[in-house]
């Protein structure tokens, strides 16, 4: 029997439907959220993101203001423009779009974003409520999991989850988002010796490793729910996820695809965050 497909379309379209009432509700308050997308420079895969998400906003009421700065923008410049961003009242969050040229040092860059508008859950400040467990934005992409899980019925208390990959904005932030809701957890990583001993005693993958096709049959238990972060080309350039979905399914519970699994959750959440942080406003 076939895995069942944990469809992000479908639960990201009914969580924006949720949001955009709320938006609703607050401009006929006179409130209209907005979202600032700051790009530095001309990396093709940023502006495709970038693009997206301010459709997404439009789509649901949410203004949205793109600050294009050149390649060359100092770092000064840069955080002189986050200043503004930080004091503007109709600016609720502000997202400064990863990477940034290798002459701007990012940490500084994403400490400069008041946590009162950091939507993307990224600044220090935010990571550390986020670890004490004290209300903060959380980050979009594993916030949008565990509203995955969330949806689809899936416990997470007492389950052991193991999170292949430790990046900042997706494996780390998962694994004690997990951990907040009960969940025992392992952390793995491409240095991890004999990975299939660990992914295989898990009742919950997240694959965010950024290596297509990486997690096959090989590494997952009978009836495991698999989560699908990667998305990478193949050598064909076709979108793929670091899970093989072929080899996987039929062996998981459930599964997400790639497309259409977790990369629509990512700006659903952002467009729930910067909802969230206009309603803190009127509080
Ligand atoms: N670059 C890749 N993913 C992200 C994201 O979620 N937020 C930001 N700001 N930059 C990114």
């Amino acid at each position: 029997m076939s895995s069942a497909i944990i469809n992000g379309k479908e639960i990201g379209q009914q969580i924006r439907e949720a949001v955009a009432q709320r938006v609703e509700a607050l401009t006929a308050k006179g409130l209209t959220p907005g979202l600032a997308v700051v790009l530095v420079g001309d990396n093709p895969a940023s502006k495709t993101y970038v693009a997206n998400k301010q459709k997404s906003c439009e789509a649901i009421g949410v203004f949205s203001e793109l600050i294009k700065l050149d390649e060359a923008t100092t770092q000064e410049a840069l955080l002189a423009e986050i200043a503004t961003l930080n004091e503007r009242d109709d600016i609720h969050g502000i997202l400064v779009q990863l990477p940034l040229p290798k002459h701007i040092d990012e940490d500084a860059v994403i400490a400069a974003i008041d946590p009162s508008k950091d939507v993307d859950g990224f600044s220090p400040i935010s990571v550390g409520r986020m670890m004490l467990g004290q209300e903060t934005f959380l980050p979009c992409t594993p916030f949008g999991v565990m509203k995955l899980l969330e949806h689809s019925g899936i416990e997470v208390a007492g389950k052991h989850a193991v999170i292949v990959g430790r990046s900042h904005i997706v494996g780390k932030p998962m694994g004690q988002l997990l951990l907040q809701k009960d969940a025992t957890v392992t952390y793995t990583h491409s240095k991890t010796k004999d990975l299939p001993c660990y992914t295989k005693q898990a009742d919950i993958i997240i694959a965010a490793v950024g290596r297509p096709n990486f997690i096959t049959a090989e590494h997952v238990k009978e009836g495991a729910v698999v989560i699908d972060v990667g998305i990478n080309r193949d050598e064909h350039n076709k979108l793929v996820g670091d899970v093989d979905f072929a080899s996987v399914d039929g062996i998981a519970s459930h599964i997400t695809p790639v497309p259409g699994g977790v990369g629509p959750m990512t700006i659903t959440m952002l467009l729930y965050n910067t909802v969230q942080s206009a309603e803190q406003k009127l509080n």
